[in-house]
């Protein structure tokens, strides 16, 4: 399944982060490519909107793994792997595999550098371009067919 979206503004990128959270359940993996500046902290910030998560959402760059435990729902994890690049495969089990098969939602930014742990049968898999008049393209893609409620939603809007 594969859908494309277009968000004219950050509001947008808000909204459809809060629109597909409500689709994820134990267990979702998000994997979220773009540029510099594309957009994935934004919309990474709409799930959690979406989930009801209080606590601010800002970006792991610094930290590989940033969780936000939710009293009100799904926990999230946000992982960027950026830091991951230059480290031998047999080092990079820092325990992101026991996150990633976890008890909440997992999101992970640069998820090249770790694909080993990810089942991209099952992932739900974003990629976001930057348009030349600064809007944003999201190309929504899924093998797992416990997403084909959230594809039809997204085609009705
Ligand atoms: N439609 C849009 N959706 C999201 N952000 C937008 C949009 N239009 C403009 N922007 C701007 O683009 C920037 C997106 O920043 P954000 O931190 O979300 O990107 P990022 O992909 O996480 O970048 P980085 O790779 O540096 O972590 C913000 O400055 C935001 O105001
Ligand atoms: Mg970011």
């Amino acid at each position: 399944m594969k859908i494309i979206i277009i968000s004219k503004n950050v509001n947008e990128t808000i909204s459809l982060g809060e629109k597909i959270a409500k689709f994820l359940f134990k267990g979702s993996v998000i994997t979220l490519n773009g540029d510099l500046g594309a957009g994935k902290t934004t919309f990474t910030k709409g799930i959690g909107k979406g989930l009801n998560i209080k606590e601010e959402i800002n970006s792991p760059t610094f930290n590989i793994l940033k969780c936000y435990f939710n009293k009100n729902g799904l926990n999230m994890y946000h992982i960027d792997a950026y830091r991951l690049e230059d480290v031998p495969n047999e080092n990079k089990n820092i325990g992101l595999e026991e996150v990633i098969e976890g008890d909440g939602v997992t999101l992970i930014e640069w998820d090249k550098f770790i694909k080993e742990f990810i089942d991209y049968d099952l992932s739900l898999n974003i990629e976001i371009l930057i348009n030349e008049d600064n809007t944003r393209k999201f190309i929504i893609e899924s093998k797992n067919n416990q997403y084909s409620m959230l594809f039809e939603e997204l085609k009705n809007d």
